[in-house]
């Protein structure tokens, strides 16, 4: 058996080093858990900012909103685009359904719906889209850069998927998150859409009981 294997060797020689890392790392991480869990409720993680944060779009009716401009009402924010085929339907449908469902309780809160489709959702095409699920959603759009700046603050992906030569030939990829914001402007919580039920389970038990 030769004496110095030197594989064994840089195992012997580096396995303690490894160890100690993975210590070092473990400390940090329960550090940061600790830290964290400090922390007031302000829906960040510890390493990277809020999810959340100011903006100014455009409503249906052309006028200027912001996430201020629904004083005590929590907000149920999601983003899409009204030439979405599948996902985005579905998703206010059953958005719509659960506070149907939730009944007295979701005055408290306002559902909003934001294009990442600025090209072709006008303000216009947009309220359009949002009456046709229910009166008390709002649509907003917003020029190329508002809506890229509320998208990055929410940290909604989204892009062009080229389906034809034409301009207007393109869907939207874009992630399906809805997201509870409290009436102060924190992030609250993600909500699965699931069914209008389980959504509205979801919904009400982040509400304050009250
Ligand atoms: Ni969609």
């Amino acid at each position: 058996m030769p004496a110095d294997d030197p594989p064994m060797t840089a195992v012997r020689r580096y396995a303690p080093i490894a160890a100690g890392l993975l210590v070092a790392v473990l400390l940090l991480t329960a550090g940061s858990m600790l830290w964290m869990s400090q922390q007031p409720d302000d829906g960040a993680s510890a390493l990277g900012a809020p999810i959340g944060g100011p903006f100014s779009l455009t409503a249906g009716d052309g006028s200027r909103v912001t996430q201020a401009s629904w004083p005590g009402k929590y907000l149920l924010v999601y983003f899409g685009y009204t030439f979405c085929p599948d996902v985005c339907p579905t998703t206010l449908t059953d958005v719509v359904s659960a506070l149907d469902k939730l009944g007295s309780r979701a005055a408290r809160i306002q559902p909003v719906f934001i294009t990442v489709d600025p090209k072709r959702d006008t303000p216009e095409v947009v309220r359009q889209y949002v009456a046709a699920f229910s009166p008390r959603l709002a649509g907003l759009t917003g020029t190329p850069d508002e809506i890229a700046q509320v998208a990055r603050e929410y940290r909604v992906y989204f892009a062009v998927h080229k389906t034809g030569p034409g301009p207007d030939d393109y869907t939207m990829d874009h992630s399906s998150i809805l997201y509870l914001m409290a009436p102060d402007g924190k992030f609250v919580a993600v909500i699965r859409a699931d069914t209008p039920d389980a959504t509205a389970a979801e919904i009400a038990k982040r509400l304050p009981q009250s």
